[in-house]
């Protein structure tokens, strides 16, 4: 299936995983728009894509300010005239030190503006120009972490993991997942939640595979056929576990 003509927008994709799943998408003929927060940040990304002949530019949007997504909503009608493929890669994690029993509340709201409330945001603004594509793909970038089934103690294969706002964040992100392909169910758009594993970036501290492994899932995802399917979480190996 050819995806020449088609629009994508990556939140975060100034580095890490999300800019390879802009560059994958590119590489696939997709005209691909950077989100970035910091309008160097996204001229540089998308730079660094044009240079290797790819179609790429960038929009300034941060996911935590409702006035930043509209905006990008706005530049997208205005400037692009479509949007067939929307990663919500964005995310943050503040909690690395803490217990449960320890977390800072503020910086679990932090985590959850970003990772949740950020996600829903820039749906709900960038739906409408999803709703006229004939193809339209939500990607939502979670975790085996937000995975009640693997973290779950004593014997979950993650339950080392106490992250509270980091985890329970991307919990609350695969429910929004399954929330929004019920209401969209019946129509073209499909929108599933993707584990990329542990990858090397500034958000894990640098351990883990390489980001272009990372990306491989959420591009699957974004380029889904028709029979494809939609409110799911996947990993590399297939569905993951809620
Ligand atoms: N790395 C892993 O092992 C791993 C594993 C599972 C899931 N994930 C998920 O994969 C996604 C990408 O992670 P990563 O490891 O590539 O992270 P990363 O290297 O830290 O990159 C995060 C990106 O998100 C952007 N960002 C942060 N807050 C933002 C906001 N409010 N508005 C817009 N952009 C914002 C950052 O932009 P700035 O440059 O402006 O900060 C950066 O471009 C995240 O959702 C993460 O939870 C990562």
């Amino acid at each position: 299936m050819t995806e020449a003509g088609r629009v994508a927008l990556v939140t975060g994709a100034t580095r890490g995983i999300g800019f390879e799943i802009a560059r994958g998408l590119a590489e696939h003929g997709m005209r691909v728009v950077i989100g970035a927060r910091d309008p160097a940040s996204g001229q540089k990304a998308a730079k660094a894509l044009c240079d290797r002949g790819l179609d790429a530019h960038y929009v300034i949007i941060d996911v935590t300010d409702r006035a930043s997504v509209q905006a990008a909503a706005a530049v997208l009608v205005d400037r692009f005239k479509r949007l067939d493929v929307l990663v919500n890669n964005a995310g943050i994690s503040l909690d690395k030190h803490s217990l449960p029993s320890t977390a800072d509340l503020d910086e679990m709201r932090r985590v959850y503006e970003t990772n949740v409330f950020g996600v829903v945001a820039v749906i709900q603004s960038m739906l409408p120009l999803l709703r006229q594509s004939d193809r339209g793909r939500i990607v939502n970038m979670s975790t085996g972490l937000g995975s009640l089934a693997l973290t779950r103690g004593p014997d979950g294969p993650m339950a080392f993991s106490r992250l509270l706002a980091y985890n329970s964040s991307k919990t609350a992100l695969n429910a929004v997942t399954v929330q929004f392909a019920n209401e969209l169910a019946g129509t073209p758009i499909k929108i599933n939640a993707a584990n990329p594993g542990l990858c090397a970036t500034e958000l894990s501290g640098g351990k883990g595979q390489s980001p272009v492994a990372g990306a491989k899932v959420a591009l699957s995802l974004a380029l889904l056929d028709a029979d494809g399917p939609t409110g799911g979480l996947f990993g590399e190996g297939g569905p993951v576990p809620w």
